[in-house]
């Protein structure tokens, strides 16, 4: 008879597709956690090789999503995800990779202007609340201009004064004439939780967290 018990139901698991997705799978491996079964990169639900396991494979802008609903009970996404989408979850570890940082950047010619600006800024970013929160804090009316990626070229073409984005070697800023002129925010990647699975499925969770913990810092 299969089990009621919260603490030995299967574990769901969010991972992010893209940019932070290797490491994270090389951290499970390394810290003994069973990876998602081999796959030709189509299915989006993966069960795990052995163990229970399973993985959703999300765009990483809903992993917190799934998280506060429940979908999921754990996730990783980076921090700027994370606060841009204003979800509510656990935050037990911070993760050692995914480095960067959320700026803002002016071009070239006039980097000095950004909190000067008399009128109102147009400000292209992909991380509309995190942006308008930096203007609104400044007592900078900004018009912020949503966009889903490219966001350096916003100045170029007269879309926009300024922008806010991640910056991590600075090579893109430095390709579009941009430069850096404030930093927002430190940026890594985080392990989220689902706050009610963080209680009811206990030992399943902290299983995942300890194995991390112990790995990430070793006695
Ligand atoms: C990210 C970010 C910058 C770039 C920063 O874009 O939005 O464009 O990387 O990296 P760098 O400082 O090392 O140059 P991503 O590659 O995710 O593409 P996107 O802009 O289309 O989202």
């Amino acid at each position: 008879m299969e089990s009621l018990d919260a603490d030995r139901a299967s574990l769901m698991i969010a991972l992010p597709k893209g940019r932070l997705v290797d490491q994270t799978l090389q951290l499970f491996a390394a810290a003994g956690l069973p990876l998602p079964a081999a796959d030709n990169g189509r299915k989006l639900i993966l069960a795990s090789a052995v163990g229970d396991i399973r993985y959703v494979m999300s765009k990483p802008a809903d992993v917190p999503t799934y998280v506060e609903y429940g979908a999921a009970d754990l996730g990783i996404c980076g921090l700027d995800t994370l606060r841009e989408s204003r979800r509510h979850v656990y935050e037990p570890l911070l993760l050692p990779f995914g480095y960067c940082r959320l700026c803002l950047a002016a071009p070239v010619d006039r980097p000095d202007t950004p909190l000067r600006y008399a009128s109102q800024p147009r400000v292209a970013t992909k991380y509309p609340n995190l942006t308008a929160d930096f203007f609104r804090a400044r007592g900078v009316n900004a018009e912020i201009i949503a966009l889903n990626g490219s966001v350096e070229l916003g100045p170029l073409v007269g879309l926009a004064d300024l922008i806010v984005d991640l910056v991590e070697t600075g090579s893109t800023l430095q390709a579009n004439g941009l430069v850096e002129t404030r930093t927002i925010m430190q940026i890594q990647a985080v392990l989220i939780a689902n706050r009610a699975a963080y209680h009811l499925k206990r030992t399943a969770v902290e299983n995942v967290i300890g194995r991390l913990r112990t790995h990430l810092a070793p006695g």
